[in-house]
């Protein structure tokens, strides 16, 4: 059955798989837009805390729950014993996987139209050049987020190990090395300084502020794809022989790592832009975030580079172009697998119909993008991945029976019983966990 649904081949390709699904826009532009709006180090440090307190170990459940049942987020509930009660769990998280990928490809298609503008720019072609980010061209804001989703299409038709893994494994390391050609050059630049100031000294007064709580929590379960199946399918994946608790930390340090260091590009840069005159505090005095950050403030400060500034666009927006793929064929997997495992539907069919179906969604946001945009990420990223992140923890610490949780752990980890690991994780998943993310929850709503 495994050889059918495929497999990673390596414990290696495991890793850059799940690295390549966290780490993405989430980390490059999410994160340090976060930290921007609410109080630098302070964001940063609660983001921290949670991704280890609550993130990891629901990322541990994840991977456990799709190991042992060798299935997707709807498939294991038919399979654990005690599941069907939470089947509509898993059909939550397709509905969110779907829903995630829907905006994703918006934003992500808005990155690819911007490595054409560079393209064109360099070529002489202006006027292309310059429709390529027009933001109010319908046909442009579609044509790109379909070509976008055709990449994604094209390489989930592929499978596990010649898809994923394959394309995972050689994004992943140019990502990296972009990255960090991309730190050295910005931090040598005038007003870097002041950046990393303001990155790096916390404004504790925020740290209490219950929308910076939410705020973060979101982030870590957006940064590290939970809460909707994407991580229980890759589980599924893993060979019996992999050692889940070492290679979920390996993925979690990678994860938020990243995040750590995108902040090093993204908040400076912004003073960078400043320095060549560039305006980064919006009209009430905060500083510029969101969208602003990655289409306004940063093709400015491309601009004022002179002859050289198309290359630099063109070398970062195809670093967020390729964080964006290895992250959105991991969402498209969540309902590709479930057609594949429960449907027997095969591998194409099931990609065209959710890859199209999906398509459509982002095409009515784009329409609706004022009204419907804002909503859905956060009904996506803030509600429905921390709860079906909740019901996770309760099932795999309330209702899955304990000698299977362990002996799932066991495999690849035979001394598990005795770690650390093992003498903490389950008190997080049946208490502290969902605790913590009602209490989060509560605070939002009525604190
Ligand atoms: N983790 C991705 C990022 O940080 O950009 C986003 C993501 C990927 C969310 C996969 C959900 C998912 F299933």
């Amino acid at each position: 059955m495994s050889t059918e649904r495929g497999e990673f081949s390596s414990r290696i390709g495991f890793v850059m798989a799940a690295a390549g699904s966290a780490i993405g826009l989430g980390n490059i532009w999410g994160f340090p837009g976060q930290a921007a709006q609410n109080g630098g180090a302070a964001f940063v440090v609660v983001y921290i805390i949670l991704s280890f307190i609550v993130a990891y170990p629901v990322f541990m459940a994840e991977l456990t729950i799709g190991r042992y049942s060798q299935s997707n987020i709807v498939g294991a509930f038919n399979i654990i014993e005690g599941g069907k009660k939470f089947k509509f769990v898993g059909y939550m998280g397709v509905l969110a996987a779907s829903l995630i990928y829907g905006f994703y490809a918006v934003i992500a298609g808005w990155m690819l139209s911007y490595v054409f503008n560079a393209i064109f720019t360099i070529m002489g072609f202006n006027e292309i050049a310059q429709w390529c980010i027009d933001s109010s061209s319908l046909l442009r804001n579609i044509s790109f987020m379909g070509v976008f989703g055709l990449l994604t299409m094209y390489i989930i038709t592929g499978g596990v190990k010649n898809g994923i893994e394959k394309w995972s494994a050689r994004l992943m390391p140019a990502l990296i090395i972009i990255l960090i050609a991309m730190i050295i050059y910005v931090s040598l630049q005038e007003g870097a300084m002041k950046g990393l100031a303001f990155y790096l000294s916390p404004d504790f007064s925020k740290i209490g502020d219950g929308k910076l709580i939410l705020s973060a929590l979101g982030q870590a379960f957006f940064s590290l794809s939970l809460g909707v199946g994407t991580m229980l399918v890759y589980g599924s994946y893993i060979r019996k022989n992999e050692n889940l608790p070492v290679i979920g930390a390996l993925v979690t340090l990678a994860d938020v790592g990243i995040a750590f260091m995108a902040g090093f590009l993204i908040i400076p840069a912004m003073f960078v832009a400043q320095a060549s005159g560039v305006e980064i505090y919006a009209a009430d005095g905060s500083l510029i975030a969101g969208a602003n950050i990655v289409f306004q403030v940063l093709p400015e400060l491309f601009d004022s580079l002179g002859a050289v500034g198309p290359f630099f666009a063109l070398i970062f927006f195809a670093l967020m172009t390729i964080a964006a793929l290895t992250s959105s064929i991991s969402m498209l997997e969540v309902p590709v697998a479930y057609a594949v495992d429960d449907l027997k539907l095969n591998r194409k069919k099931a990609t065209f119909i959710f890859g199209f179906t999906i398509m459509a969604i982002s095409v009515v946001l784009i329409m609706y993008m004022d009204v419907l945009f804002g909503l859905v990420v956060s009904i996506a990223t803030q509600w429905l991945q921390p709860i079906i992140g909740l019901l996770l923890c309760i099932f795999i610490g309330w209702v899955m029976n304990r000698n299977q949780v362990l002996g799932e752990l066991k495999q690849g980890y035979p001394e598990v019983e005795n770690s650390f690991f093992y003498k903490i994780w389950p008190w997080f998943v049946r208490v502290i966990c969902p605790v913590l993310i009602l209490l989060i929850f509560y605070t939002t709503l009525f604190g």
